[in-house]
């Protein structure tokens, strides 16, 4: 029986809900373990004028203070842009900033003298507004501007047209286990950190950096994530830094684990953007000329935020050929928490923004979106270039959505929930069907390569690790179903092994949903090196050439001949034959010119299409999702079970984006939802009641990855905006017109406050109703 393909649970679930899957807060604690507490600023953008630490060092028990002064190495951590020091260096950039580090023999000592850390500031004026940003071109880094034809002059000359402002909420990423570092000094000046990230060697790196070390005297080690949703990409290397920087200091081992408000509030979130555009249609809907601004909160340092707006923009076309058109995306500094990757990655956010601009130009025209969406959908042999000049070869589009129409009796729900609106005149119902198209491979060409290390032992088990981490998407089961396929043996005879910089080096992050593409192609790499030996081996014993050998079944089968693999194996050693191999991956044929603004960036795309229906109660604006549709695109998915839990895990955290999940910061600058009393993440509760998901199926990847199958741990994600726009379906139906504003996260208050605006403006000006 092989593998791959096959619905096999994750390698951790039993341990996940018996409580034995050890995080790092779990680790059996060692001999003489320091714990770490942090000072943060309480202001929002200031000048230090000084810093007093005797009380806090004075404190017993303490034994380390320490702020950016004490670096050994170079305080500066950004992963691309700097500055971005590890603790605030002169100035304060935003409220909760970390200034000063503490270790102590113990928890409460660390936060106690934490608190007397003692800081004198001079006031600068912030700046807090996003549109503020905009208007006085604060940025972080040069805009990236897509350009095809001219999009103004298509406007001008369109039958219609439309402008308009737009807001997209950020949003937390409420990862269960939050930061946590656990960093030991080692023999020799050594440093080995357990760190909850996705991005060993990026940590790795910075701790090195900031200890003024070489990279090989760190070893930084991952088993495994509570949840990363992008927020451990690059935002847990600082605290593992702090963690390092205390125990060179003490030269103890010193663990930080951030509690839940100091996480919201000092760790980066969901860009938030602002959005503005102008677009000119025919009167069927199509698009003839777009002018789209993306306007992304970056906060107060670059972090990854040219990545995530440059993917806003590559997402911006969503599903659909715009002739004529220009997207422009700006990298806005603000003095806010400096935001970063989050599940998407810039590309939900892009997709949102023209997913609504095609609603707006559907009632406009008093058209049902669905058929305004399938005007301007992309062709698969013509009209299938996007803005940045990449050809579509792969579009399933059309089929999906024939597929999805059919099974969601759409057209049919369509007129009954029509029908309901109309005889129900204070519960409403909103129903929208929106397609999902996102571009696979880092934009960024060069983080696309991976590498593994496969051993095998006397005995005939394995050992297999990879550069990829596990944050529970189930990254490790499906290396290794790829690697027990390979080899013919089952999945009992591999153990996964925890990420280790010191096993494979250079790596990646695991992110941009590439994790299985990359780090699967690596591993089959490094098991095909193995199986070539081994079938060397066995050839003359079995009197087949050593391609004549199929491995199954835990078998070595040739010429009516058989040996088992561990056979194999010892024959192999016997022999001296190396049973140990690295293996490696880089993804072909993508590039893009940042001068030139073409090329391809992306491997190829993975699509879906969703349906969903609300019902709204118009008066309080609460909501709940009665019923969704999900159709998702993995290929020739490696494990359906896996797969099916991300396409409905992804959705559901897409959905709480973009209605219920809503930060806020206070007019000085201080985030107040920073616990789940004020922050609500969506719960088993909010599925739509009626959830009906399936994978596409026999589809397998035209594009040649792993056994053909598909990323899908970002895209499903972007499912939800249907739930959005169904929303605003239901305001319109609720208010009485088709004029209607609904910026997200579509809260049970904004969409209140949407009905009552609505219903304003059709009581100010009757007349503009009706349908020109
Ligand atoms: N699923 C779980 N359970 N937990 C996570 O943290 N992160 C998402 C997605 N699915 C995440 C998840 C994000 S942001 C990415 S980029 C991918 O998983 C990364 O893993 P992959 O590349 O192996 O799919
Ligand atoms: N996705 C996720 N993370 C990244 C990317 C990307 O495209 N580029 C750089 N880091
Ligand atoms: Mo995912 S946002 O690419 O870590």
């Amino acid at each position: 029986m092989t593998a791959a393909r096959r619905p096999i649970p994750h390698d951790s679930a039993p341990r996940h809900v018996t409580g034995s899957a050890r995080y790092i807060d779990d680790l059996p604690e060692p001999e003489g373990l320091l714990h770490a507490a942090l000072h943060l600023s309480d202001r929002v953008h200031a000048r230090i004028r000084s810093i007093d630490l005797s009380a806090a060092r004075a404190v017993p028990g303490v034994a380390a203070v320490i702020t950016v002064a004490d670096v050994p190495g170079d305080p500066d951590i950004a992963p691309v842009v700097r500055p971005e020091p590890v603790l605030a260096q002169d100035t304060i950039e935003f409220h909760g900033q970390p200034v000063a580090a503490i270790a102590a023999r113990d928890l409460a000592t660390a936060r106690r003298a934490a608190r007397l850390v003692k800081v004198e500031y001079e006031d600068l004026p912030p700046l807090l507004d996003l549109a503020e940003a905009v208007e006085k071109q604060s940025l972080l880094l040069p805009p990236l501007q897509l350009k095809r034809g001219n999009a103004q002059e298509a406007i001008a000359r369109a039958p219609h047209r439309l402008n308009g402002e737009l807001h997209l909420g950020g949003q937390d990423h409420f990862y269960l286990e939050g930061q946590v570092s656990l960093a030991e000094p080692r023999e020799g000046g050594d440093t080995f950190v357990h760190c909850s990230t996705q991005h060993p060697s990026e940590v790795q790196k910075l701790v090195a950096r900031v200890l003024g070390k070489p990279l090989h005297s760190v070893t930084v080690e991952c088993r495994r994530m509570g949840g990363g949703f992008g927020g451990k990409e690059s935002q847990a290397a600082q605290f593992a830094c702090i963690a390092a920087l205390l125990a060179h200091r003490t030269q103890k081992p010193v663990k930080l684990r951030l509690d839940r408000d100091e996480d919201m509030i000092v760790t980066g979130k969901r860009h938030d953007f602002l959005v503005r555009y102008d677009v000119g249609f025919d009167a069927e809907g199509r698009i003839l000329g777009y002018d789209l601004l993306l306007a992304g909160r970056g906060g107060w340092a670059a972090d990854l935020t040219g990545a995530v707006v440059d993917r806003a923009v590559f997402h911006a076309d969503s599903s659909y050929w715009i002739p004529d058109v220009t997207i422009t995306g700006l990298c806005c500094r603000t003095n806010t928490v400096s935001n970063t990757a989050f599940r998407g990655f810039g590309g939900p956010q892009g997709m949102a923004a023209t997913e609504y601009v095609i609603d707006e130009i559907a009632r406009h025209l008093g058209r049902d979106p669905l058929e305004v969406r399938l005007a301007n959908l992309y062709g698969k042999t013509e009209r299938n270039v996007t803005p940045y000049f990449q050809t579509i070869r792969d579009n399933i589009l059309p089929e999906l959505f024939a597929d999805l129409l059919a099974s969601s009796d759409y057209r049919r729900r369509r007129q009954e929930i029509d029908a309901f609106n109309a005889h129900s005149p204070h519960l409403k119902k909103g129903l929208a069907l929106t397609p999902v198209k996102f571009g696979i491979s880092f934009t960024t060409s060069f983080l696309n390569q991976a590498g593994a290390l496969v051993l095998i032992y006397e005995d005939g088990s394995v050992q297999l690790n990879h550069g990829g981490t596990e944050m529970g998407q189930g990254l490790y089961i499906k290396v290794a179903q790829v690697v027990a396929d390979v080899l013919g043996i089952g999945l009992e005879q591999i153990r996964i092994t925890a990420t280790r910089t010191d096993k494979v080096p250079n790596t990646s992050p695991t992110a941009a949903s590439s994790g299985a593409d990359m780090n699967g192609k690596a591993a089959e790499a490094a098991a095909l090196t193995l199986r070539r030996r081994l079938a060397e081996v066995a050839a003359p014993i079995l009197g087949v050439p050593p391609d004549g050998i199929r491995f199954r079944d835990g078998m070595l089968q040739g010429g009516g001949n058989v040996m088992s693999f561990a056979e194999a194996v010892h024959n192999a050693y016997i022999a001296r034959v190396s049973l140990a191999a690295s293996g490696y991956y880089a993804t072909p044929g993508i590039h893009f010119d940042r001068t030139t603004r073409r090329g391809s960036p992306f491997f190829y795309f993975a699509y879906g299409v969703a349906a969903t229906e609300v019902l709204v109660d118009c008066f309080t604006g609460e909501y709940r999702f009665t019923r969704a549709d999900l159709l998702h695109d993995c290929g020739d998915s490696l494990n359906p079970a896996i797969d099916l839990g991300q396409v409905e895990g992804g959705y559901l955290q897409g959905l709480g984006w973009l209605t219920m999940e809503e930060l806020w910061w206070d007019a000085d600058g201080r985030l107040r939802t920073h616990a789940p009393s004020t922050y609500k993440i969506p719960t088993a509760r909010d599925l739509p009641a009626d959830f009906r998901v399936r994978l596409v199926n026999g589809k397998p990847n035209p594009a040649e990855t792993i056994f053909r199958s598909k990323a899908v741990g970002e895209p499903p994600l972007m499912l939800a905006i249907s739930g959005w726009l169904a929303l605003k379906d239901a305001v319109a139906a609720a208010a009485g017109t088709q004029r209607v504003h609904l910026d997200a996260p579509a809260t049970p208050e904004r969409v209140l406050l949407a009905i009552e605006a609505a219903k304003r403006k059709l009581a100010a000006a009757p007349e503009a109703v009706a349908a020109k």
